[in-house]
């Protein structure tokens, strides 16, 4: 299998499999998208309590346009797991499993079999439309955690796969506990949005009168929570950033100045969700430069964990 993985690893095969691995990469944002179109439009349960079929069908006959949100989404979901086929396949031939890449491969195909689970249980327990539960807040905390975890394993496995990784010379960087810290902030910031989300759906729904749901109450009365961690996060993470980058051995800082674009922006599209009452375009945009934010951050410390030994003062 070595002689096998040594004589496919050719550059060509690497530059296919980094075309395969950014195409799975960019699949599953649009998967995690669709997967907030179907809140956004209390489609969860569009097709009923059945699962994996929708409706109880394969094809459903697509009485509602819910139902055809939910099926759509949960069609997408099935194409990212037929892509995984073609990660594992990929990586195993490529790499074998003796390669660093082949663990963070199977790190990966876990996160999404959890995803996938937790998207079931949703729909098992019904925390779906105007449902308010605890169950439900605990259960969107963790789907949108495993989300970041899920991005986050791919951004790994293309970080570990690149021609060029195992041809640095480097040792450990001492300003990479400030990479730690500042993902720990985003991914703070990213539940907080995701409870706020789940409020916001509740107070639009027809469904809900709020003021006799307990936990639709505290939910809505605690919104502003998270655009304030969002802003003081967002200075905290710049402020982290800035240190990272006085370094003089840091890698790819053109990465470290996109992520503070994009907090940039997130701010102005956190603005404007408020301002024009979170319709759907701009919780899709929101949502997106989240999950940009998150890409490109991961890549930032997974080029500066470790310094360049010929820069490094
Ligand atoms: C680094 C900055 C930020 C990040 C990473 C972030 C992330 C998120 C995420 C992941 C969601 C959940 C999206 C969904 O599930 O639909 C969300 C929702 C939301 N965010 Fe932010 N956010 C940030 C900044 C802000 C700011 C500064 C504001 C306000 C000024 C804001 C306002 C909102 C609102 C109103 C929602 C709920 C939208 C809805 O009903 O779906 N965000 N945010």
């Amino acid at each position: 299998m070595k002689l096998i993985a040594r004589v496919n690893r050719s550059p060509k095969g690497l530059r296919y499999f980094q075309l395969y691995l950014w195409t799975v990469l960019l699949f599953t944002v649009a998967v995690i998208i669709s997967g907030d179109i179907v809140q956004a439009t209390e489609s969860g349960a569009g097709c009923g309590d059945s699962w994996p079929k929708c409706d109880g069908t394969l094809i459903p006959a697509f009485a509602d346009v819910h139902m055809a949100i939910e099926f759509v989404h949960r069609m997408l979901t099935s194409v990212l797991s037929f892509g995984y086929f073609g990660l594992l396949i990929g990586g195993y031939v490529l790499f074998g499993r003796r390669h660093r890449v082949w663990p963070s491969i199977l790190a990966s195909t876990a996160i999404l079999v959890v995803e996938i689970l937790l998207g079931a249980a949703l729909v098992f327990f019904g925390w779906v439309e105007d449902n308010a539960s605890w169950g439900r807040v605990i259960a969107d905390s963790f789907h949108v955690v495993n989300t970041l975890a899920l991005l986050g394993s791919l951004v790994l496995i293309i970080f570990l796969s690149r021609a060029d990784n195992e041809t640095l010379v480097t040792k450990q960087n001492p300003k990479r506990r400030y990479l730690i810290f500042a993902m720990l902030t985003v991914i703070l910031i990213t539940v907080t949005g995701t409870i706020n989300s789940l409020a916001d759906t509740l107070y639009l729904s027809d469904h809900v009168v709020v003021e006799e749901t307990p936990i639709a109450q505290l939910l809505v009365s605690v919104r502003a929570i998270h655009p304030l961690v969002a802003i003081i996060g967002g200075f905290a993470i710049i402020g982290l950033l800035y240190l990272v980058l006085e370094e003089p051995s840091v890698q790819k800082s053109i990465l470290g100045f996109a992520v503070v674009g994009v907090i940039f922006l997130q701010v102005l599209s956190g603005v404007f969700n408020i301002a024009l009452l979170t319709p759907v375009e701009i919780q899709i945009i929101h949502l997106g430069l989240a999950d940009a934010l998150w890409i490109l951050l991961v890549f930032f410390s997974l080029h500066n964990w470790k310094a360049l030994v010929s820069n490094y003062s």
